[in-house]
């Protein structure tokens, strides 16, 4: 048939363009129905390794967002020779499953930050944050100095909690529930997701870590700093043999 017999009949055009988009559709929608097998279970020693945000992590994170951080940098590293190279493994679809909304991006004027924990010291990215240019001179990254120099709210840390308990993140209110991370998490992690200690978590994080380096107080910047050491930390492909995930590939 020629193009111009489908372009000229709306009966024809109409039909083969729902094919294409059903086709499109189903390519799209099928695999949801494997969600199960996409997520990765990433377990050591019987323990989940990925779990979702502490109290302060996830004030930084909510700060990242605010300031538009994910403009310039995206969190995902793609499945490609040359991206592995330079950021590390490929992310896992498990890492951000505790993500609402996800960082995964698509904008990279700066690099991707999916693996940056631990890459940089707490200093450096006060530093960095605070003056770009202090520490990468052909830095086009902005200044964000205000960081260092406001005060962290966090009263509000339970309800955030709440929330996103509500769309299937588990952090804990209940002894059951508190009991399941447990078995899930093991008892560390269970206790920096119980809802009932949110703030009491959040100050001893923030104390014990000291990221902005100005122990007199809880400012944006230890949060914002917690945030980006955790980025890429919670799966350790060392204990994992080379090509353990090629099955999600
Ligand atoms: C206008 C684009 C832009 C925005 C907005 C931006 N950055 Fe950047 N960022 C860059 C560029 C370019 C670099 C590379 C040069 C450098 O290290 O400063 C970078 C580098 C970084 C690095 C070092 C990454 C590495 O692996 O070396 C971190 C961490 C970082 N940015 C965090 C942030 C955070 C957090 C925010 C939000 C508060 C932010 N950036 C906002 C452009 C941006």
């Amino acid at each position: 048939m020629k193009h111009e017999t489908i372009e000229t009949n709306a009966g024809w055009l109409i039909g083969l363009t729902m094919v294409v988009i059903s086709i499109g559709g189903l390519v799209e929608i099928l695999p949801l129905y494997f969600i199960n097998n996409t997520v990765e279970e990433v377990k050591v020693d019987g323990k989940e390794t990925v779990r979702p945000y502490t109290a302060l992590e996830l004030r930084g994170r909510d700060i990242y967002q605010r300031e538009g951080c994910y403009l310039c940098h995206s969190q995902m590293i793609r499945p490609f020779r040359d991206e592995a190279l330079r950021y590390g493994h490929y992310s896992l679809a498990a890492e951000s499953k505790y993500d609402h909304p996800f960082q995964w991006g698509s904008k990279r004027t700066g690099p991707d930050l999916a693996r940056v924990g631990k890459k940089y010291s707490n200093q450096w990215h006060t530093q960095h944050l605070t003056a770009p240019r202090s520490v990468v001179p052909e830095s086009i990254m902005p200044n964000y100095p205000w960081l260092a120099k406001t005060d962290l709210k966090y009263k509000d840390i339970e309800e955030r909690f709440k929330a996103l308990r509500n769309v299937g993140v588990p952090y804990s209110l209940t002894k059951p529930e508190y009991d399941a991370n447990v078995t899930r998490f093991g008892k560390e992690v269970a206790d920096q997701l119980d809802i009932n200690r949110a703030e009491e978590n959040l100050l001893t994080q923030a104390k014990l870590g000291n990221y902005d380096g100005n122990p007199d107080r809880l400012t944006e910047m230890d949060a914002l700093v917690s945030y980006l050491q955790v980025l890429g930390t919670m799966v350790d492909f060392s204990k994992f043999e080379e090509g353990h995930f090629a099955e999600f590939r």
